[in-house]
């Protein structure tokens, strides 16, 4: 398959694994996707095991990624990690905005917006993630929550910096359900995102910027899924968490 944009397939670890498990895992992952080039990769374990996962995958082609961050740079902020700490492990993406911190730590588009401004100001590549809820969805109001979602998260980046943004479209309704998009309905809001990007930052911009689809990706979907035109890789949830599951997702990405 052949795309401008190269693939990059991400395993969000959510809040699983410890440091043993994590470098099990890793280490798996090393080895059964040493020859992968064609596409980029990502593992975001929990903070707890940045250190010793960036060890492990030193000199392989697994970047890391954390799964949130803090809007500010220092400071009195109990229980908070800001993009310097992050630095430190090598992490060069960040995912920002996940629906499960929307809704329960009840993060909010300009809350995102600032961190996504603190990790470019870093150079972190943030993972924007937006995408709506079934009710929305059954009330034909996608769209509508897109727009509002990514015009929001996006705000104060100048199109330079969103060039080196990644979305991250995950439908709530798909998240740890085993229910995916329909590659159409996928296809058509990943078109729809790129188009509200243009207008962000022009068409050029847009026509890089990756954007992602995350939603119970597994090796049975992920090919048809990745052949989309606006699918430009996977935020991989559950199915990440298994050295056979990603491996497969990943080869089948090819
Ligand atoms: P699942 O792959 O478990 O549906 O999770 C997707 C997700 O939330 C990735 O960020």
């Amino acid at each position: 398959m052949t795309k401008d944009r190269k693939l990059i397939i991400a395993g969000n670890w959510k809040m699983n694994k410890t440091v043993g498990e994590a470098l099990d895992l890793v280490t798996g992952l090393k080895r059964e996707l040493a020859n992968v080039k064609e596409l980029d990769l990502l593992v975001a374990p929990p903070f707890t095991a940045l250190s010793e996962v960036s060890k492990a995958i030193l000199d392989s082609n697994i970047r890391l990624g954390a799964q949130n961050m803090s809007e500010h740079n220092f400071g009195a902020h109990t229980g908070e990690i800001c993009a310097s700490m992050l630095k430190e492990f090598s992490v060069r993406y960040v995912i920002l905005g996940h629906s499960e911190r929307r809704q329960y730590q009840k993060e909010a588009n300009d809350l995102i917006a600032r961190k996504a401004q603190a990790a470019h100001a870093a150079s972190l590549k943030p993972i924007v993630c937006i995408g709506e809820l079934l009710e929305e969805r059954n009330a034909g109001h996608t769209e509508r929550v897109l727009e509002t979602q990514l015009r929001g998260s996006l705000a104060g980046l100048t199109p330079e910096q969103i060039e080196e943004t990644i979305v991250a479209y995950e439908p709530v309704w798909a998240i740890g359900t085993g229910v995916t998009a329909k590659t159409d309905q996928a296809q058509s809001a990943h078109a729809f995102v790129r188009q509200i990007l243009a207008s962000l930052a022009g068409e050029a911009v847009a026509k890089r910027v990756r954007i992602q689809y995350g939603g119970s990706v597994k090796g049975g979907n992920a090919r048809e899924l990745m052949s989309q035109p606006d699918v430009d890789g996977a935020l991989v949830g559950g199915a990440a968490l298994e050295l056979r599951s990603f491996t497969e997702i990943v080869k089948n990405s090819i």
